[in-house]
């Protein structure tokens, strides 16, 4: 094999073994606590879903960086909430390899449905870490967006 092409597969050999100490190893948990079945759109350059969460269940995948858009995780209470402009309710985070870090918010899109209306929306982090907390007690509150820096999962949980 030429040199150059030797030290090139050297190069990309280096690349793949460094990526997995960067890259945070935690995943994203959707808990329907609610009463209704309720469905979860993974949407980042690629749309992922619905995916159909029925009262009592969890949808879960792991946390992945998507350089050009974050990730948003969209919840509907209706199969075709997003083309008929009904309400949605956005858990938006960007994982930065750099930082080791990862940063969240929740929002509303066209309105804030009945289903959360006067039930509590939590995100939050595992108990044995100091993940800061977004607390929608009953209704939409602007609480901007929270930042940990480390490895962590991350908790949605509808109806606490
Ligand atoms: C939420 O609570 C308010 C005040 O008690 C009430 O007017 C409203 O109907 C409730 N909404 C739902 C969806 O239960």
């Amino acid at each position: 094999m030429h040199l150059k092409h030797i030290l090139s597969s050297l190069a990309l050999a280096a690349t793949a073994l460094a990526a997995p100490t960067l890259s945070p190893s935690g995943t994203s948990l959707v808990i329907n606590s609610c009463s209704k079945t309720v469905y979860v759109y993974d949407v980042a350059s690629t749309l992922s879903g619905p995916h159909t969460i029925d009262p009592g269940a969890q949808w879960v995948k792991p946390l992945y960086f998507d350089p050009l858009t974050g990730t948003a995780i969209k919840v509907t209470t209706s199969l075709d909430a997003l083309s008929k402009g009904e309400p949605q309710l956005i858990l938006a985070y960007a994982l930065n390899y750099e930082e080791k870090s990862i940063y969240y918010s929740l929002d509303t899109v066209s309105g804030y449905d009945a289903l959360f209306q006067n039930k509590t929306v939590i995100v939050y982090g595992p108990a044995n870490k100091d993940i800061p907390t977004i607390v929608w007690p009953g209704a939409p509150s602007h609480d901007g967006t929270k930042a940990y820096f480390g490895d962590t999962d991350l908790y949605f949980q509808l109806c606490a």
